[in-house]
């Protein structure tokens, strides 16, 4: 027979677990960090965001990438943007490198660039080593790039994949 006290401790040992799980699931949202020095990157949703955007922000996974690789359509609004941006000045009318490092093989600056999540870290923050900050809300310039333009030129970016291998970023699935 368990004692009162163990009852006791039991019970509030459940109660407390699930007093612990219920923060975590209100909060479920993609957790972004500066690739510059790994402090969270202040990306929140807003009004004006597309279906795709919400998506991403929630769950880390970007829906553009399976739709670019079903659908060249989908992709060229990536490419598109990749060229009105000037990305391309860069990295090359392809993504294939200039001055900036090629984005269609298998060599990552940061190996964290295999995941979407990495990938629009560094796009949206910039990096120590070259690569500006282009989202409007992390560089305080409304002008610049929307989260679901950085996710639309992510998807032409995978799609334009030659490097070989497994392509991780196909199977990614929500982080919670
Ligand atoms: C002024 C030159 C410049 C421009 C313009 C530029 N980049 Fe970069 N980019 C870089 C450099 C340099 C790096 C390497 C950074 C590092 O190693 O820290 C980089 C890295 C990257 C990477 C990681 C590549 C890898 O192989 O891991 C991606 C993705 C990327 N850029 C996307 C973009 C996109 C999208 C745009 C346009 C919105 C853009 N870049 C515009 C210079 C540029």
């Amino acid at each position: 027979m368990l004692g009162n006290n163990a009852v006791k401790a039991i019970i509030l040992s459940s109660v407390l677990a699930l007093v612990g799980l219920l923060p975590l699931q209100a909060s479920a949202a993609c957790q972004l960090v500066s690739t510059k020095d790994g402090s969270p990157l202040p990306i929140k949703a807003v009004d004006e965001d597309t279906p795709e955007a919400k998506e991403f922000l929630a769950t880390c996974v970007n829906p553009y990438t399976k739709k670019a690789a079903a659908d060249a359509d989908v992709a060229k609004t990536g490419k598109k943007l990749f060229g009105y941006w000037s990305c391309t000045q860069c990295h090359g009318g392809n993504a294939g490198g200039q001055t900036g490092p090629s984005i269609t093989d298998a060599t990552w600056q940061y190996s964290k660039h295999t995941t979407d999540k990495g990938m629009f870290e560094t796009i949206a923050g910039g990096s120590n080593a070259g690569m500006p900050t282009w989202h409007g809300q992390v560089a305080g310039n409304p002008e610049l790039l929307k989260t679901d333009e950085i996710l639309r030129i992510i998807g032409w970016l995978r799609s334009m994949y030659a490097g070989g291998g497994d392509k991780p970023w196909l199977t990614e699935t929500a982080q919670k």
